[in-house]
């Protein structure tokens, strides 16, 4: 039997209707930026595997940290425990972060980072003996992840219906535009000055997987800003903006007012092995300070701080160190603002945006924007056929690619999109 063949037999891909959906390509080596079927056949992984392979795939570096990790401490429980690695990284993200960011709590993946945050922020009232504060902002569009909480705070719709009744309620605002952003204040003043707000939790700059749609700094900074005026706990989700996405190490560097609680995950360890993180405040960390044991955070994971993670942070975090990274970085960054500005009126783009690292157009439909555009598919066959591993949202087609990329394959997976745009639509 071909893995294909046994692959149809044993495995249940994540996102997929089997009943509709072709083969999935058979992927047996990473190399930089490329992806390499069974065949052979290169493709150019423009959108970093589902945003995580920020240092390019199997990297040396990052293979050998965590090689010599295993032969010394793989794994250890991390309740009464701790280990070297653990403390390195908790130190190096704390002095990276920067602002009031104090206390690192490790989990495995995006969805368990933010369920952390929100249970965090639910906790820290409960804790303080405030019954009132029990709601919590979101903004419309929102993806937080795919555990119960996560959902809860994330657009309401196809992906999650069936769930919808397990949900706790959730206040969402309009997703804030320069057209709106008078409206969008307003509303949260309002919503924050009844005193029942808990927490507001946002993804700063770019909402990905409702589109990779891109809002300002300065109204990011206003939000929180009133968020901090009423007391209100601010999460920053940076599963997918953080480690370089937005053009800095991360979208809340574009503000200044330092939100209570950051999400971490992806970017992290270079698509490498996962983990999640949550990194709370001081302040935050000492409303779970009391003789009672139940006011403890009272969340752990089998492989909360899994050594092996932490010693792929640690690689990664030093790939960041290296000038190298940033100036592709800044590369990218360059030619995707580039590009949008190329396109952005072509008669076959709705609009096109982009934020650093992160490129995005729509294309015209004649109807709404949506995630089950007929699209999609078409696109995501026409990069394949020419080497580009893309994966539509809908009609969104985007590129955020890894930072071993270079100028050359930047120019090709442009030209194709241009191809796509002029010959295909
Ligand atoms: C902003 C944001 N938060 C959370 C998640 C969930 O992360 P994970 O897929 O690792 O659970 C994602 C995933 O795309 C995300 O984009």
């Amino acid at each position: 039997m071909s893995i294909l063949e046994k692959d149809k037999s044993f495995v249940w891909h994540p996102f997929t209707q089997y009943q509709t959906s072709g083969d999935p390509l058979v992927i047996v080596k990473g190399e930089d930026h490329y992806l390499i079927d069974e065949e052979g056949k290169k493709y150019i992984d423009a959108n970093s595997s589902w945003w995580t392979n920020v240092h390019g795939h199997s990297n040396k570096y990052l293979a050998e940290k965590v090689y010599e990790q295993f032969l010394t401490l793989d794994h250890s429980i991390f309740a009464g425990a701790t280990h070297p690695r653990a403390v390195e990284i908790s130190e190096r993200l704390i002095h990276l972060l920067k602002r009031d960011f104090q206390k690192v709590f490790f989990s495995d993946n995006g969805s368990t980072s933010t369920e952390v945050a929100l249970k965090m922020a639910f906790q820290y009232w409960y804790n303080k003996g405030d019954s009132k504060r029990k709601r919590m902002l979101a903004i419309e569009g929102a993806y937080h992840g795919d555990t119960f909480g996560a959902m809860s705070v994330g657009q309401r719709g196809y992906f999650n219906k069936p769930f919808e009744h397990l949900f706790f309620d959730v206040d969402f605002i309009p997703f804030p535009t320069e057209d709106n952003e008078e409206e969008v204040i307003q509303k949260v003043k309002e919503l924050f000055s009844t005193g029942e707000f808990a927490g507001f939790i946002f993804e700063p700059l770019v909402q990905g997987s409702s589109g990779m749609r891109m809002y300002s700094a300065e109204i990011l900074e206003k939000l929180v800003r009133i968020a901090k005026d009423h007391q209100v706990i601010t999460i920053a989700d940076e599963v997918m903006t953080g480690f370089g996405r937005t053009g800095k190490m991360f979208a809340i560097d574009h503000i200044q007012t330092s939100p209570d609680i950051i999400c971490l995950s992806k970017g992290i360890t270079g698509g490498s092995l996962p983990i999640g993180i949550t990194v709370a405040s001081q302040e935050m960390f000492e409303a779970f300070l009391d003789e009672d044991t139940t006011k403890a955070l009272l969340h752990g994971h089998s492989y909360t701080g899994n050594a092996l993670c932490c010693a792929a942070v640690s690689g990664s975090l030093d790939l960041f160190e290296r000038k190298a990274t940033w100036e592709v970085v800044d590369l990218i960054s360059k030619m995707n603002a580039e590009f949008v500005k190329e396109i952005k009126d072509h008669p076959k783009v709705r609009t096109a945006r982009v934020q650093g690292t992160i490129m995005a157009f729509e294309v015209e439909t004649g109807g709404a924007s949506n995630y089950f555009s007929n699209i999609k598919q078409m696109a995501s066959e026409f990069f394949l056929d020419n080497g580009i591993h893309l994966r539509p949202l809908g009609n969104v087609i985007f590129l955020n690619p890894p930072y071993t990329i270079n100028k050359e394959d930047l120019d090709y997976v442009y030209s194709k999109m241009r191809e796509f745009l002029n010959e295909k639509m």
